[in-house]
């Protein structure tokens, strides 16, 4: 599937992309940030990208490297994005206890994003999600209305997104800055009803095994490696079977769960195939590679997207 996210957000754009790096716009920060998969050329001259971009961030090793400013930078800046159909639906009971007719539930579904540069070429965002926002707009109308989780969330754009689907939507990651920020995007979204938990990913499913707590949507986005709160180890080879059969356990029986993921094969077996595995009752619908494409018509690859309905 090849994909043009500013058709979708007009607030973000991939301006080119080439020779192991891309030019992006992010509301009106742009930025020229290394990315693998950009192995074609690029189509605008150095000094175009240099002209317009705001900052670039140079690699000096494997995880690290440092940001060369070219214009001034905010230390944060704000993305909106405001969803197409503008509708939001409510849960029955939030519906009966706001006394609001079916002509009050129409709405905007909006959702601020702070962004800044950090230390890595991460800046808080990762605009291809969008996909599963408009999926979950899309779906959650023909599910429960009850509980939202996000394992491995980041800064929580898509716990906050879909919290506006919600009752309560609950945010897992492992990192207590990034769950912060979580708090901050929800605050200046003005969402009140995320549960946000500073936790190793695979120790809060265990966890809510045991409880016997059930979710209506989940969504996971696993690294290929990570550490947990207490630094758990998280190596997604050996470990994304068990993760995986675990969620099956505490989806409900009706139920969506969306799944980005960049390896094909776990232990020589079939991502499909473990899928299939993990989650019986569920339909699989998978995208093994998402293209993004640039203004000029350039590539570059978002990984794998899965999305399974029961
Ligand atoms: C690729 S990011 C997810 C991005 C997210 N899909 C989004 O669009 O914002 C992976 C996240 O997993 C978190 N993480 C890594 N290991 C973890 C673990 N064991 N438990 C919980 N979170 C973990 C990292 O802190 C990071 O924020």
């Amino acid at each position: 599937m090849e994909i043009c996210l500013h058709n979708l957000w007009n607030e973000y754009e991939l301006i080119d992309c080439g020779n192991g790096r891309k030019l992006e716009r992010f509301g009106e920060i742009t930025l020229i940030r290394p990315e693998i998969t950009a192995t074609g050329k690029p189509h605008l001259s150095e000094a175009q990208w240099k002209e317009m971009a705001n900052a670039e961030f140079v690699e000096t090793s494997k995880n690290s490297g440092r940001w060369d400013i070219f214009k001034p930078i905010p230390e944060t800046w704000r993305m909106e994005y405001t969803s197409r159909s503008h509708k939001r639906p409510l849960s029955v009971s939030r519906r009966e206890a706001d006394g609001m007719s079916t002509a009050s539930q129409r709405e905007e579904t909006h959702i601020t994003a702070e962004l800044s540069l950090t230390t890595s070429k991460h800046i808080g965002i990762f605009p291809e999600q969008v996909i599963n926002w408009q999926f979950i707009e899309r779906e959650s109308a023909s599910y429960g209305h009850e509980s939202f989780l996000n394992l491995f969330g980041y800064t929580g754009l898509s716990t906050v997104f879909a919290s506006n689907f919600f009752d309560k939507a609950t945010h897992i990651d492992s990192i207590r800055k990034v769950v912060e920020w979580t708090r901050r995007n929800a605050e200046n979204s003005g969402r009140n009803n995320i549960r946000l938990i500073t936790e190793d990913a695979q120790k809060f499913v265990e966890r809510e095994i045991k409880r016997g707590n059930k979710y209506d949507g989940i969504i996971l986005d696993p690294p290929a490696i990570g550490s947990g709160a207490k630094n758990e180890k998280w190596i997604f080879d050996e470990m994304i079977e068990n993760l995986l059969s675990n969620v099956n356990q505490i989806a409900k029986r009706k139920s969506f769960i969306i799944m980005n993921l960049y390896s094909h094969s776990v232990f020589g077996m079939e991502i499909r195939e473990l899928l299939h595995k993990s989650f019986p009752n569920h339909n699989i619908e998978m995208c093994e590679e998402v293209k993004g494409l640039s203004k000029f018509g350039g590539k570059i690859s978002h990984g794998m997207f899965v999305w399974m309905k029961s």
